[in-house]
């Protein structure tokens, strides 16, 4: 068999039709795709001064309670630089997990933007705890070290791995009662919606967060983030940072017209469901197949396992997916890579159930 790179796997049995790479890698969910269509009747004041991103206000105004307010922005690592831009002054520092997309996955974006060093700390999951950030606060006050002044938390985390409402609440107790703002990347807030099972506000909003980064990209957008302030006070100053950063849309009818459709009748959360069971379909097939390990089970999208490096290789030609962690030889000199493959809306269980027969295909002849 070949795949699309016209690489080939050997693998006899047939390749899904998505890609476990990422949840990036999906379509474009129609209802957006008909309410672009949609919002392209006419004229409209450019910037936001459109009735399509006046219901989006409304949206977030809806989730998160009066008073929250959703700026636009082309992508992710846009909506993070204006959350965290606005959070810091240069002199301040922010605390992240290592393993933060903000830390390592957004070229330094942050950093530039805010002029704020980034306090890196290696965690076992992806998630940092209070300890993480009390362990940075002895240089408060100390003009010689950059100042923590927020800490940021991904939501799903890189890991896959999910906070509690509790554990949000402990983090973000722990971080003001330093003075330290909270700010969470939400690129896959839905997935982690449906999988804690409560309203939005109760893990962003009522449990202490400042500003979050609100994905839609994963979720069934074009493109398109949004990031939501709780504190008003913020929003006048995230307006400029937004601007500078090149992130204010002009035709801001066509992303708002994207987010609404997601937002209109919970869309946002159906599409997170199907990516959230489709990796619990893949857990349960791929921890039956002798020789693979999960090494991290779906909290809600995301399925880490170690594999032989060269069915790794062999799968990656037929259906490509990333090494998160590149093994070292073991005693008999073989390689085991650690993977993620990531579900999303769009994967059926027949995308899923085409994998798996190839993974064992594979393990079986390895
Ligand atoms: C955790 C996380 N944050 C932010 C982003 C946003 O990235 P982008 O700037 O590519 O939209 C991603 C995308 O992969 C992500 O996984």
């Amino acid at each position: 068999m070949h795949n699309s790179t016209g690489l080939s796997s050997g693998l006899m049995v047939e390749a899904p039709s998505c890609s476990f790479a990422s949840d990036n890698t999906a379509g474009v969910a129609p209802e957006v795709l008909d309410a672009m269509a949609g919002a392209n009747t006419g004229p409209a004041i450019a910037y936001g001064a459109d009735p399509h991103t006046g219901a989006f206000d409304a949206h977030i105004e809806r989730l998160f309670g009066s008073g929250a307010k959703g700026l636009l922005t082309w992508g992710g690592t846009g909506a993070n630089i204006v959350g965290l831009s606005t959070l810091v002054r240069p002199y301040q520092a922010i605390v992240c997990a290592e393993s933060a997309h903000i830390n390592v996955d957004e070229c330094g974006g942050v950093e530039r933007f805010t002029g704020s060093k980034l306090i890196d700390v290696p965690t076992i999951d992806g998630k940092l705890t209070p300890a993480h950030i009390e362990a940075q606060l002895h240089v408060l006050g100390d003009v010689h070290h950059p100042q923590p002044g927020a800490i940021s938390i991904s939501q799903l985390t890189e890991y896959g791995t999910l906070y509690s409402v509790a554990e949000i609440q402990a983090l973000s107790d722990c971080a003001k009662a330093a003075g330290l703002r909270v700010h969470m990347d939400g690129a896959r807030i839905a997935n982690a919606a449906v999988a804690l099972d409560v309203p939005v506000r109760a893990f962003t909003a009522d449990a202490g967060v400042d500003v979050l980064s609100f994905g839609g990209t994963k979720n069934g957008l074009a493109y398109g983030e949004a990031v939501v302030f709780f504190d008003q006070s913020l929003v006048s100053e995230a307006e400029f940072n937004r601007k500078q950063a090149g992130q204010l849309p002009s035709k801001m009818r066509f992303l708002a017209a994207q987010f609404n459709a997601l937002l209109d009748d919970d869309l946002w959360l159906r599409n997170g469901a199907q990516a959230n069971r489709a990796a619990q379909r893949l857990v349960a097939g791929a921890e039956k197949i002798p020789g693979v390990e999960i090494t991290q089970r779906p909290a809600a999208n995301a399925v880490f396992a170690r594999l032989p490096r060269p069915v790794v290789r062999q799968l990656q030609a037929w259906s490509y997916f990333y090494v998160w962690a590149p093994g070292q030889p073991d005693a008999n000199g073989e390689i085991f890579d650690e993977v993620r493959w990531l579900p999303s809306f769009m994967t059926t269980d027949l995308d899923v159930d085409l994998f798996l027969a190839g993974v064992a295909e594979a393990m079986a002849a390895h």
